[in-house]
């Protein structure tokens, strides 16, 4: 009696499909944002230091993730080209993520350590002097353009406030660091962090 004045009265049925929907997803959803393994970092995974701060900052003003994804999933083929899948403990410290979904060029989630800083610095001026057949476009700019340390600072108390731990000699080093490097210097070193500290764990 009752299910037959549902199905007549389509803006009740919408209701009712909307709070059994919302219902699903709490469920869903709430439990993820307390379980340890999703929001505490997977084992060897530190804050970013002041010039992969800088570095990441790089890569998301120029759009690198408009072709980039920095994401394994746990398919063969993707963990046989890419490394080991990734984990969320993995991206705790960054905020955005930069998971991604498009993929013209490969995922960078593991890319740390896989060239050399030479081989990614001619890459990043000019893809195609080391890959014939690259259509990823240059970014010759960041040579000129130098890390400002204010900056670094800024972003870092912010994310301290977040809650990340950063210490009070985090905030010393960063003039040390910083001072005098490229924008290409900081993202290259940023992306040569890229996954190395779980890497070899599985
Ligand atoms: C228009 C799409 C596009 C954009 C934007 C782009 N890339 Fe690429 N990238 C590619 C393609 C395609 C490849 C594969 C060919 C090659 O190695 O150049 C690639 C390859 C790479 C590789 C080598 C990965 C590997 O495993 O061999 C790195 C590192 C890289 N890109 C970094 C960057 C960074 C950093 C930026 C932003 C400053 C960027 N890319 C922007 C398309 C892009």
């Amino acid at each position: 009696m009752n299910h037959s004045k549902v199905e007549k009265n389509i803006t009740l049925m919408a209701i009712l499909i909307a709070v059994v929907i919302s219902i699903g997803g709490l469920v869903e959803i709430v439990p993820l944002m307390f379980q340890a393994q999703v929001v505490e970092p997977a084992e060897g995974v530190e804050p970013y230091d002041p010039l992969a701060l800088a570095g990441r900052a790089v890569y998301v003003n120029e759009g690198c993730y408009n072709c980039h994804s920095q994401m394994i999933r746990p398919l063969r083929a993707e963990t046989e080209r890419y490394g080991p899948y990734s984990l969320a403990g993995e991206s705790v410290y960054d905020r955005p993520f930069q998971w991604g979904s498009k993929r013209t060029g490969p995922d960078l989630a593991r890319v740390g350590g896989r060239y050399s800083d030479e081989w990614q610095r001619i890459h990043l001026i000019n893809p195609r002097d080391v890959v014939p057949e690259s259509n990823m476009p240059g970014y010759p700019w960041l040579e000129d353009r130098m890390v400002d340390p204010n900056l670094v600072e800024r972003r870092m108390r912010v994310l301290r406030r977040l809650g990340d731990p950063y210490t009070e000699e985090d905030f010393e080093s960063i003039e040390d660091m910083v001072l005098g490097k490229t924008e290409m210097d900081a993202i290259i070193h940023y992306l040569q962090g890229l996954g190395t500290a779980q890497a070899q764990e599985r």
